[in-house]
């Protein structure tokens, strides 16, 4: 089975409530149809009646929700929750009516705080910070998590490093620069990931330019020191640092550079030190092994919301509302 029917067998074993507020786009609508049809999750749409009629050009949406803040009974519940949660911005009570009746981003990250659904998915048609910045500002980090962080799940053809070609890289997508201590959150959150989305144990990898000090640098030492608190704060994970890539996901390599250690030359997750590394590194896989890469899907946030690239295909929302799913049920 291949990584994403895997995703979606599992998200139809624990079914859970996805919202897709980007009701301007058409491929929102096919999404949703072809969601309900495989029976993966739920689905709830945000907009007006006439809009989403207008919008959907006759798709058939029966047996998905849909939600028009303008009319629904809740909107003043999340406009109260929105102005008790951000009043120490100073968000008062007319600018929190005005993000909830005119952003249904907004509108749909309080349906997920408040409990009304189980996760979100946009992007289609927003960039990656309008869509994270709602949800960083209401979902908060889940607890343990020093911050959210980003990975993606990479299916190399033809391989049988990692676990048989399949990888978690992070963080490729969005912290610029993390310090030794936001880097081993990182780590934490990602060997979480890996349970959650690949199954079985991760072994996760500190990426360097140096391994086990054959490199001196603040660079070095920063991986050194985010290795150290990341088992410290998570002794049974196996975890081990610092690693050059060779030494991280090949045996031989591993063996002579990082002798006795219980993850290099078996690496499954692999952690960059910053937002450069990972974001080359990532593409660098994509395009030179044609490795499938499924992300980025965010780690370390209370509930799940996850970014879609504007040019995402309809089969790319349908696969991210499934591992936003996945994300969701073991979140609860
Ligand atoms: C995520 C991102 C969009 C936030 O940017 P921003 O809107 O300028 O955010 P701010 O720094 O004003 O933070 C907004 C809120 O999110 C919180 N936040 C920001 N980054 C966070 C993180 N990594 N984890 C948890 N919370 C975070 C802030 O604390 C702040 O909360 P507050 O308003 O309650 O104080 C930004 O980090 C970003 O653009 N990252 C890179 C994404 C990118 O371009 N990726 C490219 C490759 S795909």
């Amino acid at each position: 089975m291949g990584f994403i029917d895997g995703i979606k067998a599992k998200a139809k074993a624990n079914l859970q409530t996805i919202v897709l507020p980007e009701t301007k786009d058409i491929r929102t609508y096919q999404a949703a149809a072809k969601v309900l049809k495989e029976g993966t999750a739920n689905i709830v749409l945000i907009g007006s009646p006439r809009e989403i009629a207008q919008e959907s050009q006759g798709i058939d949406l029966t047996g998905i929700t849909c939600i028009d803040p303008a009319t629904s009974e809740r909107t003043a519940y999340y406009i109260q929750q929105l102005v008790e949660l951000r009043k120490n911005k100073g968000m008062t009570e007319e600018q929190a009516r005005e993000l909830l009746l005119n952003n249904t981003l907004y509108f749909g990250v309080m349906m997920v705080k408040c409990g009304d659904a189980n996760g979100m998915v946009a992007g289609a048609s927003h960039s990656t910070a309008d869509v994270l910045r709602p949800s960083l500002q209401i979902l908060k980090t889940k607890p343990g998590a020093k911050l959210v962080s980003s990975f993606f799940i990479m299916v190399v053809p033809d391989c049988t490093l990692g676990d048989n070609g399949t990888f978690l890289f992070t963080d490729c997508g969005l912290e610029q620069n993390p310090d030794a201590q936001r880097l081993a959150s990182i780590a934490i959150s990602a060997a979480e990931s890996f349970k959650t989305i690949v199954g079985g144990e991760a072994r996760v990898a500190m990426l360097s330019h140096s391994s086990k000090g054959s490199a001196k640098h603040p660079d070095v030492d920063k991986v050194v020191e985010a290795t150290r608190m990341a088992k410290e704060l998570a002794p049974d994970v196996a975890i081990d640092g610092e690693l050059q890539l060779d030494a991280a996901i090949v045996e031989s390599i591993g063996a002579s550079k990082a002798p006795g250690s219980p993850v290099a030359g078996r690496a499954n997750v692999l952690v960059f030190p910053d937002l450069d590394s990972g974001n080359i590194g990532y593409k660098l896989v994509e395009r030179l092994a044609k490795a499938q890469a499924y992300g980025p899907i965010t780690q370390g946030i209370a509930a799940p919301v996850n970014d879609l690239s504007r040019g995402c295909s309809v089969d790319d929302i349908v696969g991210v509302v499934a591992i936003t799913a996945v994300q969701a049920a073991c979140t609860r």
